[in-house]
């Protein structure tokens, strides 16, 4: 704990409650950033990525060790939308979507995943269809059995959505789908760096992540893993000369995931993640999900006892995302008088996952969202300000 205080120099400043936002780096992400930076000033940017060219290469067996995987599955990214969208492009341009197909999706979707798959409906007359809840709140894995059959190209599934503490069951709906046709992609962006995440074991083709939430990374950073079925059998849309070369007959696409990558990116911001990524690692995620799992339980018991609050997380398993209103207290009024004690947290709005916000009869949420660096002392401030505001 003392390690991880004096290695987050945003800790002696702010009671940073935002980690499902942006988190706070430590010091050696920050460090590395720069110290590129420095090198692109000193010798040109493309001097400064040749010279630190393992350095670069070891941040994807990096993301692989995380996801107990390989570095040829992992493509390096900006975000966990450019991550998402790659693999859909990927999926709809080798298979092509037709009317009679279905894209099933949780209930508790981001919104950046559902958007493109309307799209796709509206296109190609394709539907998608919410896979309802059980009833402990988390995707229904018995009722998704049951709603699939081979018109479904797509399965997508949020494994912590931004906007509630539920865990969905990632592994349980790969298990079922596998030896399907269906195509699945698993939303990782929450859970990876504060939840242990075996990319095998999920049954999934593709996972999405970003470096700057639990990962703690610089913002503008993300990865994506591809299955080997993934990898033998979809081509990126569009390709660029990173991803393919151009041949005197056509062109070869790259054999590893690096064809779900375009040639130009930010090394320093990519190098900073790679560091995020080791500091995890070199943690333990085990021990920061413990941590974490400790400081967002007190957070809901302690925010239960106020009169008029109620925490809105459901499922079994619990992530470090604590979702909460106050009566008579708009959750938009709420978040501001929070961050006004000086305790930063966010506001969730119907915008994030409109499917999951109109099923609950919510109109806006306040997330808290505390990491392992965090200390009990900062969740009384929070739990405090919730209690004074009127
Ligand atoms: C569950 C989930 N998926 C995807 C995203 C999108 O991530 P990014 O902003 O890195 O594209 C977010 C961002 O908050 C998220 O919470």
């Amino acid at each position: 704990m003392d390690r991880l205080r004096a290695d987050t120099p945003g800790c002696a400043r702010v009671a940073h409650l935002n980690n499902a936002g942006s988190a706070l780096p430590p010091a050696v992400v920050t460090d590395t950033v720069v110290a590129h930076l420095r090198r692109e000033e000193e010798i040109g940017g493309y001097e400064a990525q040749t010279e630190a060219g393992e350095r670069i290469e070891a941040v994807r067996a990096s993301a692989a060790a995380l996801l107990g995987a390989r570095p040829d599955q992992i493509a390096l990214v900006e975000s966990a939308t450019s991550a998402w969208t790659r693999a859909l492009l990927a999926i709809a341009h080798t298979r092509s979507i037709k009317a009679a197909n279905r894209m099933l999706v949780s209930s508790a979707e981001y919104a950046s995943n559902v958007l493109p798959l309307l799209q796709i409906a509206l296109r190609t007359g394709a539907h998608v269809e919410f896979i309802p809840d059980d009833a402990s709140g988390c995707v229904d894995v018995e009722a998704f059995r049951s709603m699939l059959d081979d018109d479904v190209a797509i399965v997508a599934i949020t494994h912590c959505p931004s906007q509630n503490g539920l865990v969905n069951d990632v592994n349980g709906i790969g298990a079922i789908l596998d030896g399907t046709d269906a195509w699945y992609l698993v939303d990782a962006c929450q859970s990876v760096g504060q939840l242990p995440l075996d990319a095998v074991a999920t049954g999934a083709d593709f996972i999405s992540a970003t470096g700057r939430k639990y990962l703690r990374g610089p913002r503008g950073t993300g990865f994506l893993w591809a299955s080997d079925t993934a990898l033998d059998e979809l081509e990126p849309f569009p390709l660029d000369l990173h991803s393919a070369t151009w041949t005197a007959e056509g062109y070869e696409v790259h054999e590893t995931a690096r064809r779900f990558e375009y040639w130009e990116k930010s090394y320093a911001t990519l190098l900073g993640m790679g560091a995020a990524i080791d500091y995890a690692l070199d943690c333990g995620v085990e021990s920061l999900a413990g941590r974490i799992g400790e400081l967002a339980q007190y957070a809901r018991d302690e925010l239960t006892r106020i009169p008029g609050v109620q925490v809105h997380d459901r499922g079994a398993q619990r992530s470090g995302i604590v979702t909460l209103t106050r009566e008579g207290v708009p959750a938009a009024s709420l978040a501001a008088q929070i961050k006004a004690a000086g305790v930063n947290v966010s506001l969730s709005t119907p915008d994030y996952a409109r499917h999951d916000f109109d099923a609950h009869g919510l109109d806006g949420l306040v997330r808290v969202s505390p990491h392992a660096y965090n200390t009990s002392d900062e969740v009384d401030r929070m739990l405090a300000a919730v209690a004074a505001a009127g």
